[in-house]
């Protein structure tokens, strides 16, 4: 297993990919290394090549308003992504590049060690819950995979195109909320 030098060292000299040639940063992280919450989307946009951060762009900042109305600060949260590297035109990321990739993000899941995973749209959801998950049927269910309890919300790319999709996510987040105060909400013991 890497150390997060090792992992911030390795994934910038990365060449696994051709999405190498046109990165201007690579993109890994935001938020905190030891939360219980990992949110994963699936590639940096433009504004996320640039800054090397992910969800810094419009969509992002539309994730950050819904995580704060769901009362968690960036402290809270870990965001990442299935690829670290921005796909042409932000295109999705090709199953051959998302597999280079991946094995970056499975040293991330076991540093932080969170207990729930959101996958933020289709494509990180059909990586990891299953390559046959439907965003629009499956969107809000749980699993419970490893000691994990995973699901997958919209995209908010997709909510940024879509009004309709606000309301349903925001039913999915309140249910993010409740596992997570389940999981780590403060109970006294007397
Ligand atoms: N969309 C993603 O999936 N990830 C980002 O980091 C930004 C936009
Ligand atoms: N299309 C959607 O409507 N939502 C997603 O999350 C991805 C693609």
């Amino acid at each position: 297993m890497l150390t997060w030098e090792q992992l911030e060292y390795v994934t910038k000299h990365c060449v696994k990919c051709s999405l190498c040639e046109r990165r201007t940063n690579v993109v890994i992280d935001r938020g905190s290394r030891s939360a219980g919450i990992m949110f994963i989307g699936e590639g940096p946009g433009e504004q996320e090549d640039i800054q090397g951060k992910p969800f810094v762009g419009p969509a992002g900042q539309l994730l950050d308003r819904i995580l704060s109305a769901a009362g968690f600060s960036e402290n809270d949260v870990y965001i990442a992504n299935i690829v670290k590297c921005r796909p042409p035109g932000n295109r999705d990321p090709l199953p051959s590049e998302q597999e280079a990739c991946i094995n970056y993000l499975r040293h991330q899941l076991l540093l932080v060690k969170p207990k729930i995973i959101v996958c933020l749209g289709r494509i990180a959801a059909q990586r990891i819950i299953s390559p046959d998950f439907k965003i629009t049927s499956q969107h809000g269910i749980w699993i419970e995979r490893k000691g994990y309890y995973i699901t997958a919300v919209y995209h908010p790319s997709a909510l940024l195109r879509d009004e309709s999709k606000k309301r349903p996510t925001w039913e999915d987040f309140k249910e993010i909320r409740k596992k997570y105060d389940s999981l780590f909400g403060e109970e006294s013991a007397f």
